[in-house]
């Protein structure tokens, strides 16, 4: 951690400087995506450099990246330094990745809406908007969710 107090900032100070709400910045903390330490007082004290993991923080809530994503990433890189420009280019390769994988499955929905537009039959069966991988409907007619008794 930071060897210099002035470079440890207070839970208002990093929600200020961030515009993040003081209750997110304690769900991070929790989720390990953020760490603080502790003053004398009990108040938390967060290193400077915690601004720029909670500024990817940001990035990946604006690009829809879920937090459980953004964990997956973050348990990969040094928790007591400034993630390196390295450690961003990975990162920003391996969202990448989940982004153009939004993009042809947006891109997919917009073929079969279009089938759709003007249709309207809503069928179970043969509407795969309304019916998306229809993975049940190989087991037969019928509800499929329940498991069979032994
Ligand atoms: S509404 Fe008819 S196929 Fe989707």
């Amino acid at each position: 951690m930071a060897k210099d107090p002035e470079d440890r900032l207070s839970v208002g100070e990093v929600a200020r400087r961030t515009g993040v709400a003081v209750s997110a910045l304690h769900y991070y903390e929790q989720l390990g995506l953020i760490s603080s330490e502790r003053t004398g007082g009990n108040q938390r004290r967060y290193p400077r450099y915690m601004l720029r993991r909670i500024s990817l923080i940001l990035v990946a809530k604006r690009l829809g990246i879920p937090l459980a994503d953004v964990q997956e990433v973050f348990s990969t890189l040094p928790l007591d330094t400034i993630p390196s420009a390295r450690d961003w280019r990975r990162v920003s390769k391996q969202w990448h990745g989940q982004l153009e994988q939004k993009r042809r499955e947006i891109e997919r929905l917009e073929r079969e809406l279009t089938g759709c537009i003007g249709c309207g039959c809503l069928s179970m069966k043969s509407c795969r908007l309304l019916n998306v991988d229809d993975e049940l409907g190989e087991r037969g007619p019928g509800p499929q969710r329940l498991e069979p008794t032994t």
